[in-house]
C-alpha cells in the first residue's frame, strides 16, 4: 500500500530512516517550515521526463510534429521558461496568458491561441505580439480576426476548431468538449462550410488555414475516440484538398490524455495514447493518399500533475455526530477546488510520519466556508495531530491556476526542486496583496 502510494509521488520522492518523506533529499517538513503551508512543490525532474516521453513517442511519427504544453494547467513565469528551455511551445487561452508566457521568455511563434469566445483584446494582443496560431471557435470571431487582420503585412495562420461529436470518458461531463451541443468549436455541417471558404481563399485573404484541431476532453484514458475524432478531420481534409488542392498542413488533436490520482485508478500511461494517435494519423494519411501533416500535439495534466505535489499543515481532528472524522487543514477549495467542481479523488499520507501505516479512515477538510469544502472523502491516515504535515500527490494540474482567494485566502507559494536544489517561484501572497487592486 505504501509503495503504491509513493508511485503516484513525483519522482525523487523518498521515505527516509526517520519516517520522513523527502523530496530531492529534502524533508516535507523542512520545505513547510522554509516556505509556510499550503505548498506547492513541483520537482522538474519529472516534468522533464513526461516530456520527453511525448517526444519519444511523437518520433516514431515520420512527418514533422510539435509539442505544446496546455498552460491552463498551470502557468507562471519558471514554468513558461522551462517548457521554453526544453523547446515545447504553450497553448494560451487569454492574453493574460500570453503575457505571462512571454515575461518567461516564451517564443511567441509557439504559441497557440485557444478560447471559444476570444476579445477583440485577446485577439489584438496575439496579433500584435506574433502569436504562431490562433485557434480560431466561431464565425464571429473569424469575421473579427478577418478585419483586425486586414491591414498587417503577415497572413496571420489560424487553426479551426472542429467539434466532432466524439464523446469520450472524462470522469465528469465538466471536462467533456468534443460532443455535439459543446459550447467549443464548430459544428462538423459548419466547419466544411467554413473550412471551404477559407481553403478557397488561401494566399488571397490575411487568414492563412493552417491547420485543423479538435479537442474532445480532458482527463480520459481511452485513446479510440481521438483516433474516431482524427478519422472525421482526415474526412474533411480530403474533401477540401479534392476541391480547392489544398493540402493540410497541421493537425492537432488536442490534449486530455489522463492522469492517476488516486491508488485505485488505473495506471495511465502517455506512450500507448500518443502511439495510437501518430498511429491513426499516419494510417489514415496513407488511405487518402494525404501527405502527413505537421502533428501537434497539447497536453496539459499528463505534463505536470504528477510533477505536484501539496503540503498542508494539520489543525484540528474532530469526529462528528455521525461518527464521521474530520482532519481539518489549512488549506483545501481555495487552492484546490477539483474535488467541488468534479468530485476528483486524491489521497494523502502524513510527511512527518509517512512510514507508519493509516489505522482510520477519515475525511480531510479545509477551512473555508463551504460544507463541500472536502479535499479528500475518505482516506487512511494514522491518528493525526495538529501540526502534521499531509502531503497529497499529483496536484500539479488545474488546481492554482484555479485557484481563488475565498475568504481572503492568500494564494500559495510554489517551489521547484531541479537536482537536489530548491528554488521558490511564485511567493506566498501578502495580505498586502489582498487589497492591492482595491481603490
Ligand atoms: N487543448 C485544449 C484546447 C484544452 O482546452 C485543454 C484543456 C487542453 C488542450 C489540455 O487538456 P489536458 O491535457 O490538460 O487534459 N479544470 C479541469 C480540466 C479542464 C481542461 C480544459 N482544457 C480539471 O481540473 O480537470
Amino acid at each position: 500500500m505504501m509503495s503504491d502510494r509513493l508511485s503516484l509521488f513525483p519522482r525523487g520522492t523518498a521515505i527516509n530512516s526517520d519516517g520522513q518523506l523527502t523530496l530531492g533529499g529534502h524533508r516535507a517538513t523542512d520545505l513547510s517550515r522554509q516556505f509556510g503551508t499550503p505548498l506547492y512543490v513541483y520537482d522538474v525532474a519529472t516534468i522533464r521526463s513526461q516530456i520527453a516521453t511525448y517526444r519519444r513517442g511523437l518520433a516514431a511519427y515520420p512527418g514533422p510534429s510539435r509539442l505544446a504544453y496546455a498552460s491552463k494547467a498551470f502557468l507562471c513565469t519558471a514554468l513558461a521558461r522551462l517548457m521554453t528551455a526544453e523547446g515545447v511551445g504553450l497553448d494560451v487561452a487569454s492574453a493574460g496568458e500570453i503575457f505571462i508566457a512571454r515575461q518567461g521568455g516564451a517564443d511567441p511563434v509557439r504559441l497557440h491561441l485557444h478560447s471559444n469566445n476570444k476579445t477583440r483584446l485577446d485577439l489584438e494582443t496575439a496579433l500584435d505580439t506574433g502569436v504562431g496560431r490562433i485557434v480560431v471557435d466561431n464565425t464571429t470571431e473569424l469575421a473579427l480576426l478577418a478585419e483586425l487582420a486586414a491591414g498587417r503585412q503577415q497572413p496571420v495562420n489560424i487553426w479551426l476548431r472542429i467539434t466532432p461529436d466524439v464523446a469520450v470518458e472524462t470522469h465528469h461531463r465538466y471536462t467533456v468538449t468534443g460532443t455535439a451541443g459543446s459550447k467549443f468549436g464548430f459544428p462538423p455541417a459548419e466547419a466544411e462550410v467554413v473550412a471551404a471558404t477559407l481553403a478557397g481563399a488561401n494566399g488571397r485573404s490575411p487568414l492563412r488555414l493552417a491547420g485543423l484541431h479538435v479537442h474532445l476532453g480532458s482527463h480520459f484514458h481511452d485513446p479510440t475516440p481521438v483516433v474516431r475524432a482524427i478519422e472525421r478531420l482526415l474526412d474533411l481534409a480530403l474533401s477540401l484538398r479534392e476541391r480547392y488542392r489544398w493540402e493540410l498542413p497541421e493537425l492537432c488533436p488536442g490534449g486530455g490524455w489522463g492522469v492517476r490520482y488516486h491508488p485505485d485508478d488505473p495506471p495511465m500511461p502517455v506512450e500507448p495514447f500518443v502511439a495510437e494517435v501518430v498511429k491513426a494519423v499516419v494510417s489514415g494519411c496513407r488511405r487518402r493518399g494525404l501527405s502527413l501533416p505537421e502533428l501537434a500535439l497539447e497536453p496539459g495534466r499528463s505534463l505536470v500533475a504528477q510533477a505536484g505535489l501539496a503540503l498542508y499543515t494539520v489543525g484540528s481532528r474532530k469526529v462528528s455526530a455521525g461518527e464521521r472524522t474530520f482532519v481539518s487543514i489549512d488549506g483545501g477549495l481555495a487552492d484546490n477546488p477539483r474535488p467541488a467542481l468534479y468530485q476528483a479523488r486524491y489521497t494523502a499520507l502524513l510527511a512527518n510520519r509517512a512510514a507508519e501505516t493509516g489505522t482510520e479512515t477519515v475525511a480531510v477538510a479545509g477551512p473555508y466556508c463551504e460544507s463541500g469544502d472536502i479535499l479528500i472523502e475518505a482516506v487512511d491516515l494514522p491518528v493525526a495531530r495538529a501540526g502534521d504535515i499531509l502531503a497529497v500527490p499529483v496536484t500539479g494540474a488545474y488546481q492554482l491556476s484555479m485557484s481563488s482567494n475565498y475568504n481572503a485566502a492568500r494564494r500559495p507559494a510554489v517551489v521547484f526542486i531541479e537536482d537536489g536544489f530548491v528554488r521558490l517561484v511564485q511567493r506566498r501572497e501578502t495580505f498586502e496583496d489582498l487589497v492591492a487592486r482595491d481603490l
